[in-house]
């Protein structure tokens, strides 16, 4: 069967078409809020059945009632609760279900042999003129093939339909990107079926109490049936098994930093995304925005496909708002394996010498702060870390010494004389360190990372705050004069091949200017100055 496609904003003619096909039993895809629907006329058996064919969809799971406005709810509903007409004023037309009692006119082949039937009034303006156009009520699950992440683009819909249905009707990206919210009005209270593109904070302000599904947060038992007989099935899932990863943004971040192995895919924070270059990586959008996650989920699940990843991590907003949906849709792709980063603090301190770093440290490893020396850990790797030895010796050809030492002379008359050269090997260190010291952070509630570095390396985007420490250059002249027993022009030349404060006013979210008069005063400045950091951590 050759697939149409529809341009509506473009050919005036393309609703009465699709209206046309619909009336006389065909198929045609649909642009929802949502995502695109596999649409048939509802009413009618053998257009029906047709649509589980379409999809591969086994018989018995039911299809939502596409309607035009809540005054068709008594058409094909039973004893429609007054609650039923509340929602509908409120989020109608919109991404909300509701399960109402089924009036025999509804066919059970719509609802899967039950005497419910789900109801919607989608927000899309080609939709709703097609409905009014057919006069029947659409059926439609979302557009994709069973088990395929759902459709949120017109070319989505063509990659799983074309060939198999009538036409698709083009109406732009899906504005909300996951489904619908299922609510269960049959039972008191009333019950989540499946969380989508309406928050269930705001269900509760018109219901009160609801009550979530099990299955909405769990994998079910063997056996177990989840009341939306959709939600049992591995769904959404690309080909390569899915990890997901709660967790605050720094600490998921962070742990999948430390698990990927080159085959590895990566679903993240836009913030992130730098950290895992080399791999294939598919953005979310902003940590904090659920509704760019929302329109972002299923098209990074469905890309995967067309590449060779053998395991994909993902990143997970937390389950308020729209966080709910989005981490439901991962679960699922993950068959609900997922792994808990937690939400301890990382802070990044950095500056330069003579600043203070060192009496800051020592405050925060008062406060129970586990302290990662970086440049320690980059002496160890370079005696012990066989990758990054390897990829050293790779582009610098053997600058080991026999008994395994770095050659320093040796890798330095390369690389201090050449920019190009030094920036190679910060690369290689940087990508083998800071995914080592992200390994090491797990695990602590606390972790300081003790880095010159904090900002080239990357490893700030780990850190809930990166805080710079700063001192009059006048007082670190003075301080490492006394401290390395230097001359004053040795001094000064050292603090001038440094970077200048304002690196650190610029690239940090914090600086800490030492301006006490003894390393035991500025400890003590540190140490109520991290106090008060992590309180707003903690609140935040
Ligand atoms: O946003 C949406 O809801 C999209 C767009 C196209 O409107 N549609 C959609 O349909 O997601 P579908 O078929 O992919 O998912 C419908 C879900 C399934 O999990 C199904 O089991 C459940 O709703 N469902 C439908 N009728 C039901 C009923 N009477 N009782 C319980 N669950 C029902
Ligand atoms: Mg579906």
């Amino acid at each position: 069967m050759e697939t149409r496609i529809f341009h509506p904003e473009k050919e005036h003619t393309a609703i009465a078409e699709a209206a046309a096909i619909l009336s006389r039993g065909g198929l045609v895809g649909i642009p929802t809020e949502t995502v695109y629907g596999l649409g048939a006329d509802g009413l009618n058996e053998d257009a029906v059945r047709r649509i589980f064919e379409a999809k591969g969809r086994p018989q018995d799971n039911p299809l939502i009632l596409h309607v035009p406005s809540a005054d068709w709810l008594t058409r094909y509903c039973e004893d429609v609760p007054k609650v039923a007409y509340t929602l509908a004023e409120r989020f109608w037309p919109g991404p909300l279900t509701m399960i109402l009692r089924r009036k025999p006119v509804v066919p059970l082949r719509t609802t899967g042999g039950l005497d419910t039937v789900g109801v919607r009034c989608p927000a899309h303006a080609v939709t709703l003129a097609i409905i009014a156009a057919a006069d029947v009520p659409i059926a439609a699950p979302s557009g994709n093939l069973s088990g395929r992440p759902s459709p949120t683009t017109a070319a989505h819909m063509i990659e799983d339909m074309s060939g198999r249905i009538d036409a698709i009707v083009d109406g732009g990206a899906c504005r909300v990107g996951v489904e619908s919210t299922i609510i269960d009005l049959t039972v008191t209270p009333p019950r989540l079926l499946r969380p989508g593109g309406l928050p269930l904070e705001a269900l509760e302000e018109v219901l009160g109490e609801v009550q979530v599904d099990r299955a909405v947060r769990e994998k079910l038992g063997e056996g177990e049936k989840p009341r939306a007989p959709g939600m049992k099935y591995r769904h959404y899932a690309p080909k390569a098994p899915v990890t997901v990863v709660t967790g605050s943004p720094q600490r998921s971040a962070a742990y999948i930093l430390g698990q990927l192995t080159p085959s590895s895919g990566v679903i993240c924070f836009d913030e992130f995304a730098p950290l895992y270059a080399g791999h294939e990586v598919r953005c979310l959008g902003p940590a904090e925005d659920k509704a760019a996650h929302s329109r972002a989920v299923f098209d990074a699940l469905r890309t995967f496909d067309a590449t060779d990843v053998t395991q994909i991590f993902a990143q997970c907003p937390d389950e308020t708002g729209l966080g709910l949906a989005v981490s439901n849709r991962l679960k699922k792709a993950a068959g609900f394996h997922t792994v808990d980063a937690g939400s301890g603090l990382m802070i990044g301190l950095t500056g330069g010498t003579g600043a203070g770093k060192t009496s800051a440290l020592r405050a925060l490893e008062q406060l129970g702060g586990y302290i990662l020396d970086c440049d320690a850990l980059y002496h160890e790797m370079l005696r012990s870390d066989a990758p990054m030895r390897r990829a050293i010796t790779e582009a610098f050809g053997d600058v080991f010494l026999p008994d395994g030492t770095l050659d320093r002379q040796k890798l330095g008359a390369v690389v201090f004389r050449n920019p190009a050269a030094m920036d190679r090997l910060n690369a290689i260190v940087y990508a083998h360190l800071v995914p080592e010291a992200a390994r090491r952070a797990m695990g602590h509630d606390l972790v300081g990372f003790d880095a010159i570095n904090l900002i080239e390396s990357g490893m700030s985007s780990l850190c809930c705050r990166t805080v710079g420490i700063t001192a009059p250059s006048e007082v670190r002249v003075k301080r490492i004069m006394a401290r390395d027993g230097i001359s004053e022009e040795y001094a000064r030349m050292r603090i001038a091949a440094q970077k200048d404060e304002a690196f650190y006013h610029r690239s940090c979210t914090d600086v800490l200017e030492n301006t006490a008069d003894s390393p035991a005063a500025f400890e003590q400045q540190a140490l109520q100055f991290f106090t008060r950091l992590i309180e707003e951590e903690t609140t935040k």
